[in-house]
């Protein structure tokens, strides 16, 4: 069944229209986005997509083609629903907080994203709802300002500490663009991003190893980082600046905070070089750098796990240009800068190389960037 007849079965009505917001992959800039740095996501044709109309009885219903859950609610209070409806409540929440006069709707929700595998599938749907409200409702919310909204919904609604990379993602990516976001003053600037031009691809791997979020292994992470930017006297660790980071790391001295504190100041100058790189069109240059964030993820922020390690290794022996994991890390998907006439076989290296060490055979597939949440 389609989102529309999945919502006119539902509630016996037809929808006012249809919303949607994609899933995202992290190109390169992890976890620099709660140290106030710079990320460089682009958007998945996966997508999340919500069938809205309005709610004669004055309260939120949202049923989804992916889980027989319908979820009811009236004005939220913080944190009531639970499970994925918290997504969508969260949205309504935190809209409201922000002082906004939300329109009671029903929704019915539809979405190719994977689920939990790092690809942002919950601002994903946080997104698309959001998006439904504001136009719905007439809300005066400019763009730039959503992704904060959707991400209050999470931190504080659902209760996972993330950033702001993966809702602003979903909110303001565009077709054929990556993304390169200064996750401390919200601006952006759109980083053309056509590798088929170049005889280029994205191979996205999903290692197939469980990921979560709402788990003390991110927050764990977020914490150290937010130590160390106190220990050194700045508001963030995006304030050290590369040149400055033996000084802070010998400032530092524990040995957890200063491989944390490495790999966020490095990273963020990665990102700064790749879209440097990408900016005068050299393209396959941005490989290694991948591959040295790949590294530091594994040796300095310790998010990384055997089989995307696995998946890094073996794309690379099969002539990435360059490969790392993407997203929150614990697992979830692998990214491999290829030629585009290489996908097949690096997809059969990597699925031979799990064999190998007995993994669960992964799912490979050509990421193209596209467009961020619009009405469909
Ligand atoms: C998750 C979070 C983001 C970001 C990444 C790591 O996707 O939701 O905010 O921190 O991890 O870069």
């Amino acid at each position: 069944m389609s989102v529309t007849e999945v919502f006119t079965a539902a509630y016996g009505a037809e929808p006012a229209g249809l919303w949607a917001a994609p899933g995202r992959v992290n190109l390169i800039g992890e976890h620099t986005d709660y140290n106030d740095g710079f990320v460089l996501p682009f958007a998945l044709p996966q997508r999340t997509v919500a069938a809205v109309g309005p709610s004669p009885d004055g309260r939120w219903h949202v049923c989804s083609t992916l889980i027989n859950e319908p979820v009811s609610f009236g004005k939220p209070a913080r944190s009531e629903v639970t499970g994925w409806g918290a997504y969508v409540a969260g949205v309504v929440w935190a809209l409201q907080e922000a002082g906004f006069e939300v329109p009671p709707v029903r929704i019915a929700i539809d979405s190719d994203v994977p689920l939990g595998s790092g690809l942002s599938s919950s601002a994903a749907l946080e997104s698309a709802v959001l998006t439904a409200l504001v136009d719905l409702g007439g809300l005066d919310l400019p763009v730039e300002k959503r992704p904060a909204i959707a991400q209050r919904a999470e931190n504080v609604y659902v209760g996972a500490p993330t950033g702001i990379m993966d809702q602003s993602a979903s909110i303001r990516c565009q077709d054929g663009k990556a993304l390169f976001l200064d996750c401390r003053s919200y601006e952006v600037e759109q980083i053309p991003f056509d590798l088929a031009a170049e005889g280029l691809a994205i191979l996205v791997i999903n290692s197939n190893a469980p990921h979560q979020h709402v788990d003390g292994e991110y927050g764990a992470r977020r914490k150290s980082c937010e130590e160390a930017a106190a220990l050194l006297g700045v508001p963030a660790l995006r304030d050290v600046a590369t040149a400055d980071l033996p000084a802070a790391l010998d400032r530092l001295g524990d040995d957890v905070l200063v491989r944390r504190t490495r790999h966020i100041v490095t990273e963020n100058q990665r990102v700064l070089d790749t879209v440097a790189l990408l900016r005068d069109g050299r393209v396959r240059e941005i490989g290694p750098l991948l591959t040295a964030s790949h590294a530091s993820m594994r040796d300095d922020f310790e998010i990384t796990v055997a089989q995307v390690d696995v998946a890094v290794e073996a794309a690379l022996d099969a002539g990435a240009y360059g490969a790392r994991m993407t997203g929150g890390g614990f697992g979830g998907c692998v990214l491999a800068l290829i030629d585009a006439d290489r996908a097949d076989a690096t997809a059969a290296a990597v699925a031979a190389a799990y064999e190998k060490h007995g993994f669960t055979a992964p799912a490979s597939w050509v990421a193209v960037a596209g467009p961020g949440a619009t009405r469909i």
